[in-house]
């Protein structure tokens, strides 16, 4: 009750423009402070992966200091792919800590929208399909963070599954679907996160805008959920001042820099003077911000200091990388490669040589540096191997995909798709096959051939979605011509979404996947293809055959006009490949080791809400497996699976451990569960 005397003594002591300056952007990633009363400015920064560089006041320039570099944590759906609570929290934590030692408040992270479709260019910083695994990799990242008294702002409350139209596009989905698909994963992170902070996201929903939608934010959010932290908008999200004040977000960011413009600031100012918005509704937000102050020991008290790039944090950042890569093909055990086996080693492919931190939009990271899989392979493999690069494929980069001040410009265009570049020009075809036959030359000699494709920030970005899921620069052709050559290939794709695989997934021996992997990202892809690691990474997302195979194309929209329709209901990713028996690529949950294991003695007790099993290590090397527990539910007229449960543990070769898996709150008890395709039995203890 003390802080609540004290916030209410705060408030009246505030003139209403101190109010007003608290509760809108007086910078880019900052409001207003009362130095008056003591009360600082809320500082914030972005993102995903790491916290974001400095710019210039007032512009979207890069300020270019010599110490705001950071440490370049893997992407969302790295993290995701590791099925790892605790490194979940490990990277929250560093994230926290990072943002307390460059002075910020609030770190605009995580990102945590359902991929409704391979194609969002945002991805790569959402963590997957399924709003359970997204809900539990989400709360204890949450809590990493917030142990250093720096708030979380989950984001984009609600239904932002694309990028096109971003600013405007109507979302229409069936209010059943959005409450069991669409907004679990902010429910967990709110609730079992404790998230502080909540943005609000750009698009309208069921024909609102979500920072004035009074249904989102106050029936569901405040009301239901209890949520009494702060609602940010999005930079840019704000359409309207009374409708908006009037309702519960608390700050108006944006990315013009016109601050007084904005419409919670002198527009604000007039509408109370003219009775338009009670100043009460003022209040309550600044409350909110104050009682977020004290929360972070901002208004006096011991805060915690924060610091970043430390070895700590990078060994942390690796540590997710290594279990996040997924080993998704290996036959004729291809993998792993034998160092002593290979004198020459051809590496092909601009992604072995390619850095993805600074892209990607606002998730963009001034890493302090970061190993790229040639870098990697090297520090591995050392001098004794003769490691030689060939190009295979380029990318054009077109001016606008490296606009330094793009999102100046991103209220000016809702958001559009990425284009597949000009059509190939004669001169670019020429290069094209000029680099594909220079590389199948070099592989001949190879004691082995590494391919290193994939995407990019120019593609997986903020602001745009692909168009299609084909590799792009004619990728598919050289890897046809590789696996001509040498057959052996090993293909590893660097990318922040899936790709179409069908012309190579059958010839191919050993197919590795890595999402944007953070700084020493090179570094555990070298240790997974030499086996110094060996692969734990599942998928979080279905890897369809075909974009039509999905079900946002297959049977809703994407991306749908100035509304669009989740005419697929439920059926996102699995829950539509399996319900429809629409085999993919690769499943969800799916990642090969180099180990085997069994599960056996899975034993279900209804009563506690748990499924205790023994993992056994059949293999000849030790390694980590993710227990996934699926319940079996009706669905309009059949079945469906739909994960319960889930619990990664480390087994030595030839060892076994127990293991007891805490299954997802759900209504009734009795129930089907199955571990792979084994039903449980369920004992009554
Ligand atoms: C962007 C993004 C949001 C980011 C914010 C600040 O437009 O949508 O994720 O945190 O603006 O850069």
């Amino acid at each position: 009750m003390k802080n609540n005397d004290e916030v209410r003594d705060i408030v009246d002591k505030l003139t209403l423009d101190e109010k007003i300056g608290m509760i809108h952007g007086a910078a880019f990633f900052r409001t207003e402070g009362v130095a008056r009363l003591g009360i600082p400015p809320l500082v914030m920064s972005d993102g995903t992966m790491g916290v974001r560089q400095e710019f210039k006041p007032g512009t979207w320039k890069p300020a270019k200091h010599s110490e705001d570099a950071a440490t370049y944590l893997p992407c969302g759906s790295a993290l995701a792919s590791t099925w790892n609570r605790s490194l979940a929290f490990k990277a929250g934590s560093v994230l926290g800590e990072e943002a307390r030692g460059r002075g910020k408040d609030i770190i605009l992270s995580p990102g945590i929208n359902i991929k409704r479709s391979p194609l969002c260019g945002r991805n790569f910083e959402y963590l997957s399909e399924d709003p359970y695994l997204t809900g539990e990799i989400a709360a204890p990242y949450i809590r990493g963070i917030q142990e250093w008294d720096v708030a979380a702002c989950v984001k984009h409350f609600a239904a932002n599954n694309q990028e096109t139209e971003r600013l405007w596009v109507d979302v229409r989905v069936d209010e059943k679907v959005l409450r069991e698909i669409y907004l679990p994963a902010f429910y967990d992170a709110v609730k079992k996160g404790g998230a502080a902070c909540v943005m609000a996201a750009y698009n309208r929903l069921y024909g609102r805008h979500c920072s004035m939608n009074h249904y989102l934010l106050n029936d569901i959010l405040r009301e239901e959920w209890g949520f009494g932290g702060l609602v940010i908008s999005d930079w840019g999200g704000v359409h309207d001042t009374v409708k908006t004040a009037e309702g519960e977000l608390d700050i108006e960011m944006s990315v013009t820099n016109d601050f007084d413009n904005y419409f919670f600031a002198d527009q604000l100012k007039i509408a109370v003077r003219e009775g338009k918005v009670s100043e009460k509704a003022i209040d309550s937000k600044v409350g909110r911000i104050l009682a977020l102050m004290m929360q972070l020991h901002m208004l006096g008290g011991q805060r915690k200091k924060g610091c970043y790039n430390t070895q700590e944090h990078r060994e942390t950042a690796l540590a997710i990388a290594r279990e996040s890569v997924v080993l998704l093909k290996n036959e004729n055990s291809r993998l792993p490669l034998h160092p002593e086996k290979i004198h020459r080693l051809l590496l092909i492919g601009e992604n072995a040589d390619l850095k993805h931190a600074d892209g990607g939009g606002s998730a963009e990271i001034k890493a302090l540096y970061e190993i790229t899989p040639w870098m990697g392979i090297s520090s591995l493999l050392g001098g004794n191997t003769e490691i030689t690069y060939a190009q295979g494929y380029f990318r054009e980069v077109k001016k606008s995909d490296s606009d330094a001040d793009w999102q100046e410009k991103s209220l000016e265009n809702g958001g559009g798709r990425v284009s597949r570049g000009e059509k190939e020009s004669k001169i670019m075809e020429r290069k094209r096959e000029k680099l594909r036959r220079e590389a199948i030359a070099q592989a001949k000699d190879a004691d082995a051939v590494i391919f290193v494709g994939g995407l990019n920030h120019d593609i997986d970005s903020e602001g745009k979605d692909r168009q299609d899921m084909r590799l792009p620069y004619a990728q598919e052709e050289l890897i046809r011509e590789l696996l001509e050559a040498r057959p052996d290939t090993v293909l590893v794709f660097i990318a922040g979404s899936p790709v179409e695989m069908n012309s190579f997934i059958q010839k191919a021996d050993a197919i590795v996947w890595s999402y944007y992997n953070g700084m020493e990202g090179g570094t555990a892809l070298a240790e997974v293809l030499f086996g110094k690691t060996n692969p734990s990474g599942k998928l979080a997302e279905t890897f369809f055959k075909h974009l039509s195979d999905c079900p946002a194309h297959a049977l809703g929209e994407f991306p749908g006009g100035t509304a669009v329709e989740y005419k697929e209901g439920r059926h996102v990713g699995y829950r539509f490949s399996e319900r429809f028996d629409v085999a993919p690529a690769f499943s969800f949950g799916s990642g090969l080791s180099y180990t085997s294991f069994s599960i056996e003695d899975a034993l279900y007790n209804p009563s506690a809400g748990t499924v205790r099993c023994t993992v056994r290590n059949t293999g000849l090397s030790g390694g980590k497996e993710t227990v996934q527990v699926y319940r079996r539910i009706r669905d309009e007229g059949g079945f469906c699976r739909e994960l319960a449960g889930f619990e990664k543990v480390e087994v030595p070769a030839g060892e076994n451990r127990a293991v007891k898996i805490v299954l997802r709150e759900i209504e009734e008890e009795d129930q089907e569960l199955y571990i792979g395709d084994s039903l449980l039995t369920s004992v009554k203890i």
